[in-house]
C-alpha cells in the first residue's frame, strides 16, 4: 500500500491552523497528536445524537453506549494481538495504567526486601509509582544504567535481575533519545529468575506494530490521545492469569459484584479495574482512531516515520552547533538535541514565533537529561502526517534562530 501524505494531512484540521500567523509545523507528537476530522465527529456525533452510559441501564441509548463503549475492546485485543479481550482495561492514559499496576501489582506481590528493576530511561510517569510503592512496601528500587550512547546498559543485566526481582518495568521507546529497548531479550532475562515484566509503550502504539503474545510481556500501557485519539483514555494491557490475582485498585461502581454494608465481592477482570462512570466518549473515539491507524497500516507508518528520522537526523549533522543526544541503530522516529552556547527556550521561542511546535524542558524524564548532562533540551517527534519539506523548514527556520541569537555567528 502506498503512503498518500497529502491526503493524510488532510484528514487533520489542525494541520491547516496558523500559529504566529504562519502555517502550523507540529513537531510534538510525543507529547500529544492531533486527531482526525472522523474522531473529532465520532465524538461529537455521541454527544449530539447517543449519549447515555454504559454497563447500567435497559433503555435504547444505554444499549447502544454500551455496545460502542464495549467494541473498543476486541478493537484494541486486535491492536495488540491479545490473546483475550478480557486483558484489555480501559484506563484514564498510560501514568493511570502504570499506577494501577504499581498499586494493584504492587499490594498482591510485594514485600518488603523485594526488588523492583526500571531504567535510567524511564519518563516520570514510568519512575514515581515504582518510587511510591518501594516506599510504601519496604521493597527496594534498582536501575538498568545507560551507556554514553544512550542504550541500556544489557551488559549488566544478569546481575541486576536477581530472585528478588518481582517486576521489571520499562519503557518501549523513549522519549527522549527514541529509542527502541530489545523487549524481547529483557522479557526473556526476567522470565529466567521469576520476574515479570510492565511495558510503558505511551511512545510505541502509534508508531510500530505491536504484539503483546511475541513480545510475552506480562503488562503494556498506552495513551489514546498519543494515537489520534481523545485526552483522558488509555489502556493497560495485562495477561489473564495475572491479572485474576490482581485486587480492585480503585472502589465504586461498576467494579462490584454483590454490595452490603458488611462486604462487598468484585467482578472479574477487565471490570474490576473499571471503577465509576469510564470516560464512555473518550473510549469511543479512541475506537475511531484506532479504525484510522488501522487503515493506514503500521507497518507504513514505520516506515514513513523511519524516512523523516533519517531526513531529520542528517540535516542537524550538517550543523555543527547541534548534538543529537543517544544514537541507536534501532529509533523511533524521536530526536532530542542541544545547540552550543543556546538555552532550548529561547530557541524554542523563536521557532514557536516562526509557526514550529517543538517540545523544549526537561521532557519529563529528569534523570535521563541528568545522564547526558542537561537539565533541559529541545526534541523533535514526529507523527504519520509530517513531511520532509516541514523538516526543511524546520532546519532553516533554526539556523536563522541560532544568527539571531548571536548575530556575530553567520551560517
Ligand atoms: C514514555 C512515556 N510514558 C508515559 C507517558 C505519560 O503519558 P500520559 O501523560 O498520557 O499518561 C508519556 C507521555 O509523554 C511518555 O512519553
Amino acid at each position: 500500500m502506498t503512503f498518500d501524505i497529502l491526503n493524510v494531512r488532510r484528514d487533520f484540521p489542525m494541520l491547516s491552523r496558523k500559529m504566529n500567523g504562519k502555517p502550523l509545523i507540529y513537531f510534538d507528537n510525543a507529547a500529544t497528536t492531533h486527531k482526525p476530522e472522523e474522531v473529532i465527529k465520532t465524538i461529537e456525533d455521541f454527544y449530539r445524537e447517543e449519549n447515555g452510559t454504559v454497563h447500567r441501564a435497559i433503555y435504547e441509548f444505554a444499549a447502544i453506549a454500551t455496545e460502542k463503549y464495549s467494541s473498543v475492546r476486541s478493537q484494541v485485543q486486535k491492536l495488540i494481538n491479545a490473546k483475550e479481550e478480557d486483558e484489555i482495561i480501559f484506563t484514564r492514559g498510560t501514568t493511570d495504567s502504570i499506577n494501577l499496576v504499581a498499586s494493584s501489582f504492587g499490594e498482591a506481590f510485594i514485600k518488603p526486601g523485594d526488588e523492583i528493576l526500571i531504567t535510567e530511561m524511564e519518563h516520570h510517569s514510568n519512575i514515581v509509582p515504582w518510587q511510591l510503592l518501594a516506599e510504601k512496601k519496604g521493597a527496594i528500587l534498582k536501575y538498568i544504567p545507560l551507556t554514553d550512547t544512550g542504550t541500556l546498559e544489557l551488559d549488566l543485566i544478569d546481575d541486576l535481575l536477581t530472585e528478588k526481582t518481582k517486576i521489571l518495568s520499562l519503557t518501549h521507546i523513549s522519549n527522549v533519545t527514541g529509542i527502541r529497548n530489545p523487549i524481547k531479550f529483557l522479557t526473556e532475562k526476567a522470565k529466567q529468575v521469576g520476574a515479570k515484566v510492565m511495558v510503558d509503550g505511551a511512545q510505541a502504539i502509534a508508531h510500530i506494530p505491536i504484539d503483546v503474545q511475541k513480545l510475552d510481556v506480562d503488562f503494556y500501557a498506552f495513551s489514546s490521545h498519543k494515537m489520534y485519539g481523545p485526552t483522558g483514555a488509555g489502556i493497560l494491557y495485562g495477561k489473564k492469569e495475572l491479572l485474576e490475582k490482581m485486587p480492585p485498585y480503585q472502589g465504586g461502581g461498576d467494579m462490584v459484584d454483590q454490595v452490603t454494608l458488611e462486604k462487598t465481592t468484585y467482578q472479574k477482570p477487565p471490570l474490576r479495574f473499571e471503577a465509576g462512570t469510564p470516560p464512555i466518549a473518550q473510549v469511543i473515539g479512541m475506537g475511531s482512531a484506532l479504525a484510522y491507524l488501522e487503515r493506514q497500516s503500521l507497518s507504513t507508518i514505520a516506515t514513513w516515520e523511519n524516512s523523516l528520522l533519517k531526513h531529520a537526523t542528517h540535516a542537524l549533522q550538517q550543523l555543527q552547533e547541534v548534538t543529537i543526544l543517544g544514537n541507536s541503530e534501532d529509533k523511533g522516529a524521536i530526536i532530542t538535541f542541544k545547540v552550543k552556547g543556546h538555552h532550548p527556550l529561547d530557541l524554542g521561542t523563536i521557532l514557536g514565533l516562526k509557526g514550529i511546535a517543538v517540545r523544549t524542558g526537561h521532557l519529563c524524564a529528569q534523570p535521563t537529561l541528568k545522564h547526558f548532562g542537561l537539565t533541559t533540551a529541545l526534541r523533535l517527534s514526529f507523527g504519520l502526517y509530517n513531511t520532509p519539506e516541514e523538516i526543511d523548514l524546520f532546519i532553516k527556520a533554526l539556523k536563522e534562530a541560532i544568527v539571531l541569537l548571536n548575530p556575530n555567528i553567520s551560517d
